[in-house]
C-alpha cells in the first residue's frame, strides 16, 4: 500500500509537526488529533523516541496516516520506512535524498525556499514539496510569486504558520495543506492535555472548511 504525496496532501489540510519526547506520549496525542479531526501526522525525527513513536503509531492508531518529518538522508528514510512512516518529509534536499525517495517504497516530500531547488527537485520527478521556512522566507507572497513560472507544483508551507495565518496559505492554489507545530503545543503534550489538543486540531478543521 503506497500512499502518494498527492494524497497526503489532499488530506490535510492540517498538519500538526509532532516533537515526541515520552514515547507514552505517541499513541494518546495521535488519538487526540484524529478525535479533532486531522487526519495527517508529521512525527519529526528530533527526539531519540521519534522511530519508535512512528512505529506505535502505525500500529495502534489504524485511523492516522502518520510519516516522518526531519528526514534529512538515505539512512533515515529507510529507518522511517522500516517504521511504518507512509511518507516521509525533509526541511530541504540533496540530490543523494531526492534518488533515495524515487528508489524507495514511500512518499518523499522535499523541502525548499529557493526556485533553484524546486528546479532540481523538478528535474528529479518531484511535484510536491515542503516550503520551509515558510515565513522568514517570504511566505504567502513567496509561494504566489513561484506558481508564477511553476503553475503546477503543490506546496505544504511550514514553519512559523499558526492559527492567525494559516488560512491565506490555504487560499493559495498552489497550497494544499499547512503546517506547523501550534497543533501540538509543547506544554499541552508534556501535560497530557488531550481534550485541549483535539480542540486544537477541531478549530484547525473547521476554520479550514468554512
Ligand atoms: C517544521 O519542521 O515544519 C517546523 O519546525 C515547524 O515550524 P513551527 O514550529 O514554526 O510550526
Amino acid at each position: 500500500w503506497k500512499v502518494s504525496s498527492d494524497e497526503v496532501f489532499a488530506q490535510g489540510p492540517v498538519v500538526p509537526v509532532l516533537v515526541i519526547k515520552d514515547i507514552e506520549h505517541a499513541v494518546p496525542l495521535a488519538k487526540a488529533l484524529i478525535k479533532g479531526g486531522i487526519k495527517v501526522l508529521e512525527v519529526t525525527l528530533r527526539t531519540p523516541v521519534a522511530i519508535e513513536a512512528i512505529r506505535r503509531i502505525a500500529e495502534e492508531v489504524p485511523d492516522a496516516l502518520v510519516g516522518a518529518g526531519t528526514v534529512t538522508n538515505e539512512a533515515q528514510l529507510k529507518q522511517v520506512t522500516d517504521a511504518g512512516a507512509l511518507f516521509a518529509i525533509s526541511p530541504g534536499m540533496t540530490s543523494e535524498l531526492l534518488d533515495a525517495g524515487n528508489s524507495g517504497s514511500i512518499a518523499l516530500i522535499p523541502g525548499i525556499s529557493s526556485t533553484s531547488d524546486l528546479m532540481k527537485g523538478l528535474d528529479k520527478g518531484y511535484t510536491h514539496f515542503k516550503f520551509f521556512p515558510a515565513e522568514a522566507s517570504g511566505g504567502v507572497k513567496a509561494i504566489k510569486s513561484i506558481s508564477g513560472p511553476f503553475p503546477d507544483v503543490k506546496f505544504c508551507p511550514t514553519g512559523g504558520i499558526g492559527p492567525e495565518n494559516y488560512l491565506e496559505y490555504l487560499s493559495l492554489p498552489n497550497v494544499m495543506c499547512a503546517g506547523g507545530s501550534w497543533l501540538a503545543p509543547d506544554d499541552a503534550v508534556v501535560n497530557g492535555e488531550w481534550d485541549r489538543i483535539s480542540q486544537l486540531a477541531s478549530d484547525a478543521v473547521k476554520g479550514a472548511s468554512s
